[in-house]
């Protein structure tokens, strides 16, 4: 983030503004949105000024100094190269944050496009690189904000005291004032019935503070955060993860993902990396059951989907034995993601009728006891969860059990992420194409007919071009 997005506080604020044409015209425009006092520093006064007669004193440029020693910020919007170094340089000299018209160079802040709803402002900036794009969000902005959605703000300024009185812990009044400003009251508001809203509010309140003192424990949602590309998400993962005030995460979801939780909401990692805990289950099963009896909304996410390989179903039966509902949201697994990822299709008429999840570690360590005869049958699929540390094994009991030393594999480490690696080679060169392409995981083998068929492609491709 190059840039970082702060809002200048404007009751009883006092703005600089150097020159008198267009540009000073508009800047002085916006800044009159504002109860700020403002002082154009110009030799002459405006035409244009007079609209602004309220809140503007002209100042002669030999008193831009004592103006700028109160001011809060300054814009430069001379049009006048000398003026604008003088202007640049005086207010340095003061201290004073500067924004200076089209010169990027000179600005201490920039003005974004803004969005104004009362109090209920809304900002896109892009560092200068695509002002068109910024004006574009803006626009779609517009759309999602309702018109009287600052009457809602200025309505739960009113009612903060009275909610802070009613409700003693933060987290019931964060559940409080998300129903409220998403329900009745906000559809009254927009609806421009003040005073209804007003009477729901009163309502809502007492309410709320009479339920919630019974029955504070939620729900905990079990959620899958997918292989890691966060537009992998479903909607319900993404409403979920916005809401949650604790989130207890794996190693495996990506960073990307835990940027999209609520700022103020805990995180806590729980996660393990290859057989190392960092909590052991029992321990997570006990934070997620002590932050939902405390009345929190508890999400707990895991990478992929929590039903394959992801101790989901432990999960579950821990909360349920606790007396505590849990909901799963199903992910899309990382043998999805990587499948789609390198182009490779998990069944396919010609190639394969049956695919196969296995996980290449067993609980105690080493290979698990698996079915080698049943996998290495013909025209299927093996993905192998947890694998590469046992890659040497899994291939070597495969070929016992009969199944080619030609047969295709693919090994995709950190699938559909920014740092996805592919190999691709046979199942008799598995641990070379592991070793040569450095892969350590999180990562998947695919092994079957279907692993070959992006090279295939390729070599299709490589020939056509070539002839
Ligand atoms: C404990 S399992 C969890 C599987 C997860 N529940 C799912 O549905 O993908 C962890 C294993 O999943 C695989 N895995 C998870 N994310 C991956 C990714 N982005 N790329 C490749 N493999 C991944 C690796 O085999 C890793 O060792």
């Amino acid at each position: 983030m190059r840039l970082f997005p702060a809002f200048f506080q404007m009751d009883d604020a006092h703005v600089v503004i150097f020159g008198a044409g267009t540009n000073a015209e508009r800047k002085t425009r916006l800044v009159a949105k504002t109860p700020a006092r403002i002082s154009l520093v110009t030799k002459r006064r405006p035409d244009w000024a007079e609209p602004f007669s309220d809140q503007l004193t002209i100042v002669t440029p030999e008193h831009a100094g004592q103006a700028l020693d109160t001011a809060r910020f300054t814009i430069i919007a001379s049009d006048d190269e000398a003026e604008v170094q003088w202007a640049y340089e005086l207010a340095r000299a003061y201290g004073v944050p500067i924004n200076a018209v089209d010169r990027k160079e000179l600005c201490d802040f920039t003005i974004p496009s803004m969005l104004d709803r009362g109090q209920v402002v809304a900002a896109v900036a892009t560092g200068g690189a695509a002002p068109v794009l910024a004006k574009d969000i803006r626009s779609k902005l517009e759309t999602l904000l309702p018109e009287r959605i600052g009457s809602l703000a200025a309505l739960a300024e009113r009612w903060r005291p009275a909610v802070k009185a009613a409700i003693d812990t933060e987290t019931g009044r964060r559940h409080f004032w998300e129903a409220a400003l998403r329900g009745a009251v906000a559809e009254a508001v927009y609806a421009g019935d003040d005073a209804g809203a007003e009477a729901l509010m009163e309502d809502a309140l007492s309410k709320f503070a009479n339920e919630t003192a019974g029955n504070e424990t939620g729900p905990v949602h079990i959620v899958g955060a997918g292989p890691g590309d966060p537009e992998l998400l479903t909607l319900k993962a993404f409403r979920l993860i916005q809401q949650a005030d604790v989130v207890f995460h794996d190693k495996l979801v990506s960073k990307e993902i835990m940027d999209l939780v609520r700022r103020d909401a805990e995180r806590v990692p729980v996660g393990k990396s290859k057989g190392e805990h960092l909590v052991p289950q029992d321990g997570i099963h006990e934070l997620m059951i002590a932050a939902a009896e405390e009345g929190k909304r508890v999400v707990r996410l895991k990478g992929g989907d929590p039903f394959i390989f992801g101790r989901g179903g432990e999960e579950v039966e821990a909360l349920r034995e606790a007396g505590i509902e849990a909901h799963v949201v199903p992910g899309i697994s990382s043998a999805l993601g990587c499948a789609a990822s390198a182009n490779i299709p998990l069944t396919h008429r010609d190639h394969a009728q049956t695919l196969t999840f296995v996980t290449g570690h067993a609980q105690k360590g080493g290979v698990p006891d698996l079915d080698w005869q049943g996998l290495a049958k013909p025209h299927q699929t093996i993905v192998v969860f947890m694998g590469v540390g046992t890659a040497p094994v899994i291939s070597e009991k495969l070929q016992e059990a009969g199944l080619p030393g030609k047969t295709p594999v693919a090994v995709i480490e950190n699938g559909t992420r920014a740092n996805e690696k592919r190999g691709f080679g046979s199942l008799d060169s598995l641990s070379r194409v592991i070793e040569e392409k450095g892969i350590r995981g999180p990562a998947l083998l695919i092994i079957g007919e279907v692993a070959g068929l992006p090279a295939e492609a390729l070599n299709r491709k490589i020939e056509e071009a070539l002839a």
